[in-house]
């Protein structure tokens, strides 16, 4: 299908094979890229550079680290630098901010593809899954070279050939997959830290959330498949691991004789070399029983849980579908808390929702106060285009919302504060992620809690582990002495 003249095949799903075959067939891509960009290298006279911007959550963060293993296996050198020859921006569209910032951003590299114009820019994520986005890109924006969604990310080698070889922009989006790719390479951005993909996807449907629309159906990956990919890492000498899905409580629904959530943790939990486990994002919904059990009695999955709650009034929960109400969370947060007391609890809050009341606020404020949240994120309501909240009333003025989300605000931080206090004088154990980047003589750590602690030291305790005694609290972090 062609559109003012770009190689428009969003929406199909033509060409599937099965994932083995499929695998085999980018290889050979990765090969035919190859040469093309040593054609590359010898018409500038250097090894030309590829830049991977991240925008949005950790799941995209783990699909830049996939596309960074294939544009090095291609022959690009990897930069920070947009001035790049080739640029990529994998888009987030979870509030229309981050959709501003992109359209902002490509404006620059604009700018710069007129001084070079050899360079290559290439969009990718989930803001690309929708048609409006693709419509004023393709309309408005002729020098973006190549868009691809978030279903197809494993055929970038070949999206890359067909980039380096045509001279029109290529566009190629997929509305949704049922398929699976395994082994890809991946360039990881910490030797020792990486997330882990155990599921793909969404089927909640929450009313605000575009992410079901442009990630699609829910889709697990075979815990075999996880844990080869864990051994592997502990192998590589990973020894934390982030398990990541939008709602990993429902793990391995839909697939035959796979195992829970729980489970699948317990059988992580047994790859040696691995000394902490997390996971992102739980959904209360689904949390069950044996999830408590299995955290409590764990040696490796740290003591922290990112828990959105969203609002504070059942009232508004129910609007946003999110099929729990505030006695329910709460009582899960008390069983939490019963099972393990010194759990660090962190959460999401969305304030502006439609429909929403200065009184629902009032009750989110009182929720925070009663949860005392380790850290809460809070975001002014976005609304997207497609999603059933997009067309609920609102009861809300601009300056009743921000009003509510300034006081939110600083409940959340005054709860915080009052939280980390309790580390004071403690000595915790701290994985050293790198050096400080305000003083060359400290390096940075991260507790089981997800606190982060600065303390005295070199490059050489990057990826290690030391106890740390927590001198000095400095509100939302310490300062620490090595023991
Ligand atoms: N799957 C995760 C959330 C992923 S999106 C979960 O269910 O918890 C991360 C956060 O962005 C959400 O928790 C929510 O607080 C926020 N968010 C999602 N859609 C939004 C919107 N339309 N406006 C404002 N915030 C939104
Ligand atoms: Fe969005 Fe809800 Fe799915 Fe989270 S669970 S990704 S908030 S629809
Ligand atoms: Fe954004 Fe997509 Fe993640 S919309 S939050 S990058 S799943």
């Amino acid at each position: 299908m062609s559109l003012l003249g770009t190689d428009y095949s969003a929406y199909t799903s033509t060409d599937r094979l099965p994932s083995a075959e499929e695998l085999a067939r980018q290889e050979e891509m990765i090969g035919r890229a190859g040469e093309l960009v040593l054609g590359l290298k010898e018409k500038l006279g250097r090894v030309p550079t590829a830049c991977v911007v991240t925008f949005g959550c950790q799941m995209n963060a783990r699909d830049s680290e996939k596309l960074c293993g294939i544009l090095e296996r291609c022959g690009y050198a990897l930069s920070e630098d947009e001035e790049a020859d080739l640029v990529l921006y994998n888009t987030c569209t979870v509030r229309d901010n981050a959709n501003q910032r992109v359209y902002g951003r490509l404006g620059h590299l604009h700018a710069m593809k007129k001084k070079h114009p050899e360079k290559r820019i290439a969009l990718c994520g989930c803001m690309v899954q929708e048609p409006s986005v693709i419509e004023r890109i393709t309309t408005t924006m002729p020098f973006v070279d190549l868009i691809f969604g978030t279903h197809n990310i494993y055929k970038f080698p070949e999206l890359l050939v067909r980039m380096l070889e045509a001279d029109h922009m290529i566009v190629d989006v997929w509305k949704d997959t049922p398929e699976i790719v395994e082994d890809l390479p991946v360039k990881r951005k910490y030797a020792f830290k990486s997330g882990v993909n155990i599921m793909f996807g969404c089927n909640n449907f929450c009313t605000y959330c575009i992410v079901p629309y442009v990630r699609g159906r829910e889709r697990s990956r075979a815990s075999k498949d996880i844990l080869r990919e864990v051994e592997r890492l502990a192998a590589d000498g990973v020894s934390e691991v982030m398990l990541l899905g939008q709602n990993v409580n429902s793990y391995g629904k839909g697939l035959e004789g796979e195992v829970s959530f729980p489970q699948l943790l317990k059988e992580v939990e047994k790859v040696d070399g691995i000394r902490r486990i997390r996971f992102m994002t739980s959904h209360p919904k689904d949390l069950s029983p044996e999830l408590i059990e299995v955290m409590a009695a764990s040696e490796k999955i740290c003591s922290h849980l990112h828990l959105p709650v969203q609002s504070g009034s059942s009232r508004v929960l129910k609007m946003m579908n999110r099929c729990y109400d505030r006695e329910g969370y709460m009582d899960l947060l008390a069983r939490l808390k019963d099972a393990m007391p010194d759990l660090s609890v962190t959460t999401d809050i969305i304030v502006g929702f439609p429909g929403e009341t200065p009184e629902d606020i009032e009750e989110t404020i009182s929720l925070v106060r009663e949860a005392q949240y380790d850290n809460a994120f809070t975001f002014i309501y976005s609304p997207r285009t497609g999603t059933p909240a997009a067309s609920m009333p609102r009861c809300m003025s601009d300056e009743e919302i921000k009003d509510g989300f300034e006081r939110l605000l600083s409940v959340v931080q005054e709860t915080a504060r009052m939280r980390v206090r309790r580390f004071e004088g403690r000595t915790e154990e701290a994985l050293v992620e790198g050096m400080n980047d305000q003083d060359p003589a400290m390096v940075t750590g991260r507790l089981g809690s997800n606190l982060l602690v600065h303390f005295a030291g070199d490059e050489s305790m990057i990826g290690k582990y030391y106890p740390v005694k927590l001198r000095e609290n400095k509100g939302f972090y310490f300062v620490g002495e090595r023991e």
